[in-house]
């Protein structure tokens, strides 16, 4: 165990460089033992985001977090404070609070500020400590209150996302979290609200599902739908643990502004006014996300406002402009970062282990990804929207379970889906050889081996040559 605020492996923070041609081995996927140590080495050492803040806003109310065989309980406690707790009864052992089957969690609000195992009748407050045990004399004085209290987890906030860390040891979250948090900040996530959250369950690995995020590499051949507009040419890199990626052109000679990181960028076409409004509309009636309607708005009015042969940069200039005074005419606060900011943030960010975030500065498209129990072969994922919203405008959501199909995904979703079974029977093959990422555009998921590898003790990138 380290010591608190210890960091294990500087190595894992630093930022490494990756793009010496490497490989690593299939075993992370699809063995059984791996999936197993995953849960002891990893899981339960690692910070992890279980939710939004936003879903616990009030005294008592309680979520649970499912990850391999563990459960976890967060429950907003006294003082506003949010505390976090095993799921399980210390007396013998009962799930405390039951989650329901095909659920990805259970939710709800405990009014009356305590939680009352079903079996026996224990009571707990929500600070933990257990307020009631039938005939505690039988025990002859030996129920001390660390025995009988509920087991602590760690929870903390970043982003107005709460995350847990099963390790009583573990490095505080923002360490954990850097470089990532801090080139992140300025999107100020914190004041961003569900529009919509979607989940599902694959027969893949969850580094599978992930990792289908987690480069535009695969955008010309999986979204061939999208060439029109760029090349999608990507660098990639290492933040320690965790890694990002950004638009980039082949020979490298691209600017590093925010028109060229920036999702939004205008590329390909004689038109970039039209090229623009287009890609806008697609994402959103493609994607459903990645960006807002205010932007889509924005963008089919470019046509009318700036003059035929307006160069690219311009127009995307122009349009960030326009979205801006649209969202001030809202009375929603555009965050102010520089150029500078959202090129160093890039395009999309792996959070180690298991979040994949595309943002932009009012919306981010985000998916999670987690083992289901400890079977290599398949994983529960998750997708969520989020966004500004005018002061109360954000929809009621609920986690909705989908069944992987276009209608239910939209079409960009659901066509990364079509790779992840197949990749997943891919690399149980005989014949594979072992992994040949991208030593430009997927240093990300080449990273997300190294740093995996740093906690299970197997399973290190190693050179090609
Ligand atoms: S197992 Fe909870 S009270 Fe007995
Ligand atoms: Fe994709």
């Amino acid at each position: 165990m380290n010591k608190k605020g210890d960091i294990p492996g500087q190595d894992r923070v630093a930022t490494v460089d990756l793009s010496e041609p490497l490989t690593f081995p299939a075993e992370a996927y699809t063995s059984p033992e791996y999936a197993a140590a995953e849960a002891e080495k990893l899981w339960a050492r690692v910070w992890q985001h279980v939710g939004r803040v936003e879903e616990l806003p009030h005294f008592g109310d309680y979520m649970t977090y499912e990850i391999c065989n563990d459960s976890i309980l967060i429950v907003r406690a006294n003082d506003n404070r949010l505390r976090a707790y095993h799921n399980v009864c210390p007396h013998r052992g009962r799930r405390l609070v039951p989650v329901p089957k095909g659920s990805n969690g259970a939710r709800g609000n405990s009014k009356a500020g305590r939680f009352f195992c079903g079996y026996h009748g224990w009571t707990f407050d929500l600070a933990g400590n257990n307020t009631d045990i039938l005939n505690r004399e039988d025990w002859q004085g030996a129920l001390t209150e660390e025995r009988v209290c509920l087991s602590p987890v760690q929870v903390d906030t970043w982003g107005g996302w709460i995350f847990i860390n099963m390790d009583p040891d573990c490095m505080p979250l923002r360490t954990f979290l850097e470089p990532a948090a801090g080139l992140l900040d300025p999107f100020q996530f914190e004041n961003m609200r569900y529009r919509f959250r979607q989940w599902t369950v694959f027969d893949c690995n969850w580094k599978v599902a992930l990792e289908a995020f987690m480069e535009p590499y695969h955008v010309a051949a999986t979204h061939p739908q999208l060439s029109k507009y760029g090349d999608f040419y990507a660098w990639s890199k290492a933040q320690g643990l965790h890694g990002n990626d950004g638009f980039d052109t082949p020979d490298q000679a691209a600017e590093d502004s925010a028109a060229t990181t920036t999702v939004h960028r205008t590329g390909k076409g004689a038109d970039a006014r039209r090229m623009m409004a287009q890609m806008q509309r697609e994402f959103w009636e493609t994607v459903g996300a990645a960006t807002t309607q205010v932007m889509v708005d924005a963008a089919e009015r470019l046509v009318d406002e700036l003059p035929e042969g307006t160069p690219a940069a311009e127009v995307h200039h122009h349009w960030l402009e326009s979205c801006k005074k649209d969202y001030a005419a809202l009375g929603v606060k555009w965050p102010d970062m520089s150029d500078q900011q959202m090129a160093a943030a890039g395009l999309a960010w792996h959070i180690f282990p298991n979040m994949s975030i595309l943002q932009g500065p009012v919306f981010a498209l985000y998916y999670r990804t987690r083992p289901y129990r400890t079977d290599p072969n398949k994983c529960i994922y998750e997708a969520v929207a989020i966004e500004r919203f005018t002061e109360g405008g954000a929809p009621a959501t609920e986690w909705q379970f989908k069944e992987a199909t276009e209608e239910n995904w939209r079409k960009v979703i659901a066509q990364d889906f079509s790779n992840m079974e197949l990749v997943q029977q891919g690399l149980q093959s005989r014949g594979f050889r072992g992994n040949l990422p991208n030593p430009h555009q997927e240093q990300k998921v080449t990273n997300l081996h190294r740093n995996l590898a740093s906690y299970m003790g197997t399973g290190a990138p190693t050179p090609l040559k």
